[in-house]
């Protein structure tokens, strides 16, 4: 899963797709991580709540699935703390994170940081699920596990949607900015 880099990544004018795969030798997992990480994403925090603890992570996996019924998705590593979290919890919720609060994202994606206090610095609500949701993310959702699918090093956490929190639009109606992380570094649109 992805790492932001520290350095600027220079621009390219051109874009440009390699013929490394006509040699037919399989993929390394470095090659799959550089060319995924030209498929732009917004960026979420997923939280969930065990036995009174809030646990967060952040994730560029989520993605909306059906809509009869409704179900989403999000793809978690299995040596993750989240991971065993989400797994007992069977509840969990996601926020859209707007742009300005990249270093939230940096945050939920340090890996070891403490969980106790780790949403001081962070505006919350707890949503009908339990489970925290963020009070300045652009959307939220609540979910339900339906099911988790065994994918490698990583489980699909399958979920019911159980509660929409809406977008709440600008003064002048435009929506605000998402995050958009792309060729791993966090970005804003225009
Ligand atoms: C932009 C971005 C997106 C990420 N997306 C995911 C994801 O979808 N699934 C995942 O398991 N980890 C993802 N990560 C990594 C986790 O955020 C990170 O490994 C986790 O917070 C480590 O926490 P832990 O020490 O509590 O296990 C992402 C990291 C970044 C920077």
């Amino acid at each position: 899963m992805p790492e932001p880099d520290g350095a600027a990544t220079p621009a390219t004018s051109t874009p440009a797709v390699s013929t490394a795969a006509a040699t037919g030798t399989s993929p390394t997992a470095a090659q799959v991580r550089r060319a995924a990480s030209r498929y732009a994403t917004g960026v979420a925090i997923v939280t969930t709540v065990v036995d009174g603890v809030d646990h967060a992570m952040t994730a560029n996996s989520f993605t909306t699935v059906s809509l009869d019924p409704l179900l989403a998705l999000v793809c978690v590593e299995r040596d993750s703390r989240f991971h065993e979290a989400v797994r007992a919890a069977g509840v969990w919720s996601v926020s859209f994170l707007a742009e300005g609060t990249e270093p939230v994202a940096r945050w939920f994606a340090t890996r070891g940081r403490p969980l106790a206090g780790q949403f001081d610095r962070v505006p919350t609500r707890r949503g009908a699920n339990g489970c925290l949701l963020l009070a300045e993310a652009l959307a939220g959702l609540e979910l339900r596990t339906d099911r988790l699918v065994a994918a490698g090093d990583h489980d699909i956490v399958l979920g019911r949607i159980t509660a929409v929190h809406e977008p709440a639009d600008t003064a002048d109606g435009a929506p605000a900015g998402p995050i958009v992380y792309f060729a791993s570094r966090f970005r804003t649109l225009a």
